[in-house]
């Protein structure tokens, strides 16, 4: 199958490239000159692991094309999936513009039948307008283009193996002509295939993700409770997760969730219930309790520390998560942010976020180059990313700071260590160690 795909961000290009991979052929189109240069060399520009060497293979065996000519691309595809970026409005809604602008070129460009898949998150309704749209574009033409919801569930960091060994692919249709290409695009994946109408599937799309998202918030609100009642959060979530009703995974604690998606497609889906005249509760008590819960390290060193103003403070990890270089919504901006603002001398490593930080702070913060360079002679010491590196450091380290203080927003060490390695060390949910030692 010939597939052309708009957009080569995180969820264009790892899709581009799978499809590719299952053997069709692709040409990835984007509007921006530099990566489309990048990846014609199979450097990608987003930081993904083992993409590159998947563009390399698709590549060498002729299947897979960059190019910013989107005419060429468009004009010759059975399928166009649109994967570009739909940010967030300043009011919370889901801003369209970039969606519409390549509907348009698609009408402007195709001349044989073609099947236009909506893999952006978008407003349930929005392919259905999207539908209409390229009707009156196409006039007496619009059986040409029929348009499907087709939403992405990867996740940055392991979107290869979301994508390749995905648990279920939601195919939005209301003809049966998209039913059958999308089902023949998916074959070589062999994944279960959930057909259903568009506007279902966009709303599985904000369905999944806000769920999550209130799986978090809610095992942070528990987490904050533990801390005043003296349970610990970590036996309370192995407890809970045992009942395959609830599972075990995102009950993580910490200082809240980032990234691209969550804080978005919270508010995106807040501010549509509101247009419809509904409040979605639920989802509103997820948007504040992660609001709040990004400054509990700073909180709880408050009351270690009278004032932050000249203080070297030590930050390890900045990323939203691990396994990516992305700062996009990361609970450590604002709080570097904060940090600054009260004076303090902030010096931070972080395993691959270092040149988006630079981007962002510029000289105001000093980057180490490992952990032990940020430690040395410290006031207190930040989590806010639990890289693999840092679970991994021996607790010791900590000793070279001039006073051994660690406020982990990540849950990195077990609290038998760090009462060995006698730190101060505080966690989310659990009881703080060592408290009584510091001025
Ligand atoms: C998410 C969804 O998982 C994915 O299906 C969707 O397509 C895009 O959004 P992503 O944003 O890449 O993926 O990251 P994810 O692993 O879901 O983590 C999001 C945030 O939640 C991170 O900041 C992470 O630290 C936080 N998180 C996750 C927790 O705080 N606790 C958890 O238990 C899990």
């Amino acid at each position: 199958m010939k597939i052309a795909v708009a957009g080569t961000g995180y969820v264009g290009l790892v899709t581009g490239t799978c499809l590719a991979e299952a053997g069709h052929t692709v040409t990835c189109v984007d509007k921006d000159e530099l990566k489309i240069a990048m990846l014609k060399k199979a450097q990608s520009p987003i930081y993904e692991p083992g993409l590159e060497e998947k563009i390399v293979l698709a590549q060498r065996a002729n299947r897979l094309n960059f190019t910013l000519d989107y005419q060429k691309a468009y004009a010759q595809a059975d399928v166009i999936i649109v994967g570009v970026a739909t940010p967030e409005n300043e009011d919370g809604s889901a801003n369209l513009q970039a969606l519409y602008t390549v509907c348009k070129q698609i009408a402007d460009t195709i001349e044989t039948p073609t099947l236009v898949v909506v893999k952006s998150t978008v407003p349930v309704g929005t392919n259905d307008k999207i539908a209409n749209y390229f009707d009156r574009l196409l006039g007496n033409r619009k059986n040409l283009i029929e348009v499907a919801s087709n939403p992405e569930f990867l996740s940055q960091g392991t979107a290869l193996r979301d994508t390749l060994c995905a648990e279920r692919i939601v195919i939005g249709t209301e003809g049966g002509y998209a039913e059958k290409i999308l089902k023949t695009m998916y074959e070589p994946f062999g994944q279960p295939i959930l057909a259903m109408n568009r506007r279902s599937a966009e709303m599985v799309k904000y369905a999944s993700n806000d769920f999550l998202a209130l799986k978090i918030s809610f095992v942070n609100d528990i987490a904050n409770l533990c801390e005043v009642v003296g349970a610990d959060i970590e036996e309370v979530t192995r407890g809970m997760g045992t009942d395959s009703r609830i599972g075990s995974q995102f009950l993580s604690p910490g200082i809240g969730y980032g990234g691209s998606c969550f804080p978005k497609d919270t508010k995106a889906l807040h501010w549509l219930a509101e247009e419809e005249g509904y409040t979605l509760r639920t989802i509103q008590a997820t948007i504040d309790v992660n609001e709040k819960q990004r400054f509990k390290l700073i909180q709880a060193a408050r009351k270690d520390i009278s004032s932050f103003a000249g203080k070297k403070i030590a930050i390890l990890g900045a990323t939203f998560k691990p396994g990516t270089d992305d700062l996009r919504e990361a609970p450590s901006i604002p709080n570097i942010r904060l940090l600054l603002n009260e004076g303090a001398d902030v010096h931070i490593y972080d395993p691959v976020g270092m040149i988006n930080l630079a981007s962002i702070f510029g000289d105001a913060i000093t980057y180490g180059d490992s952990v032990e360079a940020v430690l040395q002679d410290a006031d207190a010491c930040f989590i806010f990313t639990e890289w693999k590196e840092f679970k991994a450091m021996d607790l010791k380290s900590f000793q070279q700071m001039r006073e051994a203080r660690v406020y982990d927003g990540r849950n990195c060490f077990p609290l038998a260590a760090a009462k060995e390695a006698q730190i101060l060390y505080y966690s989310i949910g659990r009881q703080k160690i060592g408290g009584h030692v510091f001025a």
